[in-house]
């Protein structure tokens, strides 16, 4: 399989970003095409593409859209997710650095498919080069008349206002996103109801990841079938894989749904010199990880569910084998303890203690009797939690000591960690 360059076909440009470098590349051709159709059509040609939501759970965008009640005569709104704070994620920042407009054009399209006047990007505020070239893509945006009163001329109206977020974890989570974005503090609400009909400030609302909305322009103009001869027969398209980790040239790498990571390596150059995979995510630090058993499955979502894993985000973070895991494990469920918003019990109370069953774990003063513990307490969390962020906590810990428990009781036997000389410049960032 090769690359599929779509959303990523021109970032070698130097003017990829400006309006100017988007329009040379055909940028808002789709948009035109959109605002010839009806708003029904938009939706039925984004749902017989079959593209799913790029943000983690893989829905399918053109069915979400057709949730949003029609004729109601109340406002609705479209919510673009650009939180992006998934340990290993960092696909939607550099899409937003190279080409904002793709993410603008497709805000347009989708808000005018469900009839919306307003919508929001809500942007993770600590990337602030980021927040400033969307802002700036969004002012060249209105100024060009793509945006505004009278998008392009259509007698469509669209206000875009881009909101940067305060860097909590928890705000990616949709529901969350939407009350901090309403100004509250930013903590999932009960469902239902759904923010299909009570989502920002009580209505309908649409809430999608930064690339499900790229997306929708080069399918708007390539049409569902293009779109459909990428990918596999339930998970099409195109769709950007971030490499990182212990290979040779992490990155993006844009190519159909269903590649493996043995081609992805092939492409990225290898793991480094004289290393090999020990074990990787498919999609963040909330999909339960794989090992070199794994590297022919096909990396679409139904393949990587078979495997037990997810394809979430698709932030594939390899590692050697001079990683620890239980190292690995502690540092991400440290984030994950630190990033706990607190609203329920098995996930605030658990990930505080499961940090401190790993670090005495780590230091070599465990037990068996503490990876029985780290099991049950994530037994405890997984299903009883009250939003995704519990569950995902559990990933790393259950995959870690399913593929690795030999590692675990080594620190035991061994009264410490056996990778420390190498772990400790690993981790320190250093070059190894
Ligand atoms: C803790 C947590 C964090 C999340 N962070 C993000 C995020 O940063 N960006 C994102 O698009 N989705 C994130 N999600 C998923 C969203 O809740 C939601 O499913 C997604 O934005 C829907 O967009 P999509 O259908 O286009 O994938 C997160 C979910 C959870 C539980
Ligand atoms: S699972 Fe964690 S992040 Fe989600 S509501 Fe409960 S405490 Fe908050």
């Amino acid at each position: 399989m090769t690359l599929t360059p779509v959303l990523s076909a021109f970032w070698d440009d130097p003017q990829s970003f400006t309006l100017e470098g988007y329009s040379r590349h055909g940028g808002y051709q789709a948009l035109t095409k959109a605002l010839a159709m009806s708003p029904d059509d938009v939706i039925a040609l984004v749902k017989e593409s079959g593209l799913r939501g790029r943000g983690g759970a893989g829905f399918p965008t053109g069915m979400k859209w057709g949730f949003i009640p029609q004729g109601d005569g109340k406002p609705h709104y479209l919510v673009v997710n650009a939180d992006e704070s998934e340990p290993g994620t960092c696909k939607d920042m550099p899409l937003l650095m190279a080409n904002p407009h793709a993410l603008i054009e497709g805000v347009a399209i989708a808000s005018y498919a469900i009839r919306a006047t307003h919508a929001f990007i809500y942007i993770r505020g600590e990337v602030t080069h980021i927040v400033r070239r969307l802002q700036q893509a969004v002012i060249d945006a209105y100024a060009a008349g793509h945006l505004g009163a009278d998008v392009d001329g259509s007698g469509y109206a669209l206000e875009v206002v881009v909101h940067a977020g305060a860097g909590a974890y928890i705000c990616g989570e949709e529901t969350a996103l939407l009350d901090s974005l309403e100004g509250y503090r930013g903590q999932p609400r009960l469902r239902p109801p759904f923010p299909a009909t009570h989502g920002l400030y009580g209505l309908p609302t649409v809430i999608n990841n930064v690339e499900s909305i790229a997306s929708v322009p080069a399918i708007v103009l390539g049409g569902p079938e293009w779109f459909g001869s990428m990918g596999t027969e339930k998970s099409k398209g195109f769709t950007l894989y971030s490499l990182s980790g212990h290979v040779k040239r992490p990155g993006q790498y844009e190519a159909p749904l269903g590649i493996t990571l043995r081609e992805l390596l092939d492409l990225a150059g290898g793991m480094r010199e004289g290393h090999e995979l020990k074990f990787w995510t498919p999609g963040g630090s909330s999909t339960p990880i794989l090992t070199a058993e794994h590297l022919d499955v096909p990396l679409d979502y139904e393949s990587v569910s078979a495997a037990g894993s997810m394809l979430g985000t698709k932030a594939l973070q390899c590692f050697d084998e001079t990683t620890c895991i239980v190292r690995a494990v502690l540092r991400w469920t440290e984030f994950y303890a630190h990033e706990s918003c607190g609203k329920c019990t098995p996930c605030r109370e658990g990930t505080f203690w499961m940090v401190q069953i790993l670090q005495r774990l780590e230091a070599g003063n465990g037990t068996e009797e503490d990876i029985a513990t780290l099991l049950d307490t994530c037994d405890n969390i997984f299903g009883r939690s009250f939003c995704a962020l519990g569950d995902g906590a559990t990933s790393p810990i259950v995959s870690g000591i399913q593929y690795f428990r030999d590692e675990f009781v080594a620190h035991m036997t061994g009264g410490g960690c056996p990778f420390d000389p190498v772990a400790a410049t690993v981790f320190a960032g250093a070059p190894a």
